[in-house]
């Protein structure tokens, strides 16, 4: 049984991402910042291998005492990662500050202080970024953006770093189905549009890719699309 940390393990796909790994047999820490409601109903669900653990990324300190309650760890997913939508001069540098202490400098403070118990097992790291890092420009987004380009250079940079003792991959998701986008909603009906498989992404099939990266012993600093064909279309 392999010990597998993800960080907002709460969230829409990082619930998907923890009930993959509960389901292949592995113990799994559901890191939250805020939603700890969520994460004891997922306990309460999967049982004793998911097991909710307070991870605020913005507060080195309360990193390193989360991490002290781990037993071991093969696999981390970076998977916490804040959104909003901003036109470049409606932007506040405050706002920008938010999303990359989050998205940005929270994913290396976490990833930093867990290199030395993922050496020790020969782990990996998964980092969730998007495909706005490679499609940048959605309107409004241009803060988020360049947030995940920065996660996609450090996948790639670690993965030269820290090799051949620790791999580390990156997955792009496209638009995950989520109850807020009903069929209404514009950004939905666009993405269907122009995705070759006409559909958003489920959060369940970025999990699958998150496993696989996760187990293959042959990959490192690849950065896997999972968009339904959006990019292609
Ligand atoms: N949704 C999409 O369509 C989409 C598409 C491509 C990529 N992604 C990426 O996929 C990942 C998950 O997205 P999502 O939509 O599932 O997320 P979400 O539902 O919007 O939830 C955001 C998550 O980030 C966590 N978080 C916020 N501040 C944090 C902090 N200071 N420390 C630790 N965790 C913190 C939240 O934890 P608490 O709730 O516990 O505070 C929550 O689990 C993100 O990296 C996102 O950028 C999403």
């Amino acid at each position: 049984m392999r010990s597998i940390l993800v960080s907002g393990g709460t969230s829409t796909l990082g619930r998907a991402i923890c009930e993959r790994f509960v389901k292949a047999g592995e113990r799994v820490y559901c890191g939250y910042a805020s939603n700890r409601e969520t994460a004891d109903e997922l306990a309460a669900s999967y049982g004793p291998s998911l097991i909710p653990l307070h991870l605020d990324i913005q507060d080195a300190g309360s990193i390193a005492s989360s991490l002290q309650e781990l037993e071991g760890l093969d696999v981390l997913v970076n998977n916490s990662g804040v959104f909003s939508v901003f036109t470049p001069t409606e932007l506040l540098e405050s706002e920008w500050q938010r999303i990359f202490d989050i998205n940005v400098t929270g994913l290396f403070r976490l990833t930093q202080k867990c290199i030395p118990l993922l050496r020790a097992r020969k782990g990996s790291i998964v980092n969730i970024a998007s495909i706005n890092a490679l499609h940048p420009g959605f309107g409004g987004t241009s803060h988020y953006d360049a947030s995940k380009g920065a996660v996609v250079a450090y996948t790639k940079s670690l993965a030269k770093e820290l090799g051949p003792s620790i791999r580390v991959n990156a997955v792009a998701p496209g638009l995950l189905k989520a109850p807020y986008l009903d069929n209404e909603n514009p950004l939905r009906q666009h993405y269907e549009e122009r995705s070759l498989l006409q559909s958003l992404v489920e959060p369940g099939e970025v999990a699958k890719v998150v496993q696989l990266l996760s187990d293959c012993s042959a990959m490192t600093g690849e950065l896997v699309g999972v968009d339904c064909g959006y990019l292609m279309g």
